[in-house]
């Protein structure tokens, strides 16, 4: 088994460095992609830093991957060696339960295994991500590109895009909606393109005064700082839709009046528990808090072509692999526009 350069977090005290991993040969419905890029998600800090308590060391990180097939399996017929293929948050689940059935193989009542850090049968017994030269992964979850995406800007659809995308479609917003997008960090920059893109009134819901002209760049009608109180106030009853992205622990009754009589916060930040919610203004507005995890391999290749037909790519700032820790304190500090993408052939 050849070995394969990669980035690997080893303890989450440690920043990352090089590490060589080996993966699986490729088997019949198996497609190996020479990764080209790979967006930096806030989740791969999280894991690479054991926010969670769940990481398995070596972390190597990366759930949004663009690359190009460079072998196929004997029953893989719908690609070509040197397609230009994507692979997004997870890379395996059961096929059999009602969630994979029914397209939302995120929701596996058996468990998905996700592209990085779960249990698998593959070498190294944890499945490692995209911060590496190439990737063996079933057909069923390879993604093809649509034509016309840059595919650096195109990596971040992968995971901020279509967790984004997906509850927005779920909750209807069109035409006629007010949407706001709480946090302009990766997952807000492309919750507001594509909020925007769908026809919906698009807040850019920030605590960050110097996001506003971009937020309106990026397609937001209007900026709320969340630090405004007078602000706040006056855009209260104002929301059918929060997305919520903020990835720290924080109060949600701040941001609960915001919504309409029926109107929804939707969780997509891995926070954990949550101070105590406020029930009052659910029940005495009808109004609902719900989380989403990404988006099914359908709904996932349906967001790219919509992508691909509204010109919408990430905003990107392309880096080599050997400043990934210095991205990662960077994104900590809120400090990323907005998103960081690794060029794969940064790294030898
Ligand atoms: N549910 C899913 O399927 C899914 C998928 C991917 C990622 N995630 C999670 O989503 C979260 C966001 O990821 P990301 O990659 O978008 O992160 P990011 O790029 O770091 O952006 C997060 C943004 O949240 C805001 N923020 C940060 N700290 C805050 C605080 N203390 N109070 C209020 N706002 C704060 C900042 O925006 P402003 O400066 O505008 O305030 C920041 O830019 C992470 O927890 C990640 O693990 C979930
Ligand atoms: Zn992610
Ligand atoms: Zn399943």
């Amino acid at each position: 088994m050849p070995s394969i350069s990669s980035f690997a977090a080893q303890s989450a005290t440690s920043p990352l460095a090089p590490y060589q991993i080996e993966r699986r040969d490729v088997g019949p419905k198996d497609v190996q992609i020479a990764i080209e890029y790979c967006g930096v998600c806030h989740t791969d800090i999280h894991q690479s830093k054991n926010d969670w308590g769940a990481s398995n060391y070596p972390v190597v990180p990366g759930h949004e991957i663009i690359g190009k097939v460079s072998a196929l399996g004997s029953e893989v017929k719908h690609l070509k060696i040197g397609q230009r293929v994507a692979v997004g948050c997870f890379v395996d689940s059961c096929h059999t339960c009602t969630s994979c059935n029914a397209d939302l193989e995120q929701y596996c009542l058996n468990g998905f295994t996700a592209t990085y850090n779960s249990a698998t049968k593959d070498p190294g017994g944890f499945t490692y991500g995209g911060y590496s030269k190439s990737i063996v992964v079933d057909k069923h979850f390879v993604l093809t590109l649509p034509d016309g995406l840059d595919p650096a800007g195109a990596a971040p659809l992968l995971c901020a895009g279509i967790t984004t995308y997906s509850p927005l479609r779920h909750w209807g917003i069109g035409p006629g909606k007010t949407v706001g997008i709480i946090g302009l960090g990766g997952l807000g920059h492309m919750g507001v393109k594509l909020s925007h893109a769908m026809g919906a009134k698009t807040v850019m819901i920030t605590t960050s005064k110097n996001k506003a002209a971009d937020a309106m760049k990026l397609g937001a009608h209007e900026v709320l700082i969340s630090t405004d109180a007078m602000a706040m106030q006056a855009m209260t009853n104002q929301f059918d839709f929060l997305l919520n992205t903020i990835p720290v622990p924080h109060d949600f009754n701040h941001y609960m009046p915001l919504l309409k009589v029926d109107g929804t916060m939707c969780i997509v930040g891995s926070v954990g528990p949550t101070a105590d919610l406020n029930t009052g203004p659910l029940i005495f507005g009808r109004k609902s808090v719900a989380g989403s995890l990404v988006g099914g391999i359908k709904e996932t290749q349906e967001m790219l072509e919509f992508c691909a037909k509204h010109n919408i790519v990430s905003e990107i700032e392309l880096i080599k692999m050997d400043e990934i820790n210095q991205a990662y304190e960077r994104m900590l500090k809120s400090n990323v526009k907005y998103r960081f993408v690794i060029d794969m052939n940064s790294m030898g």
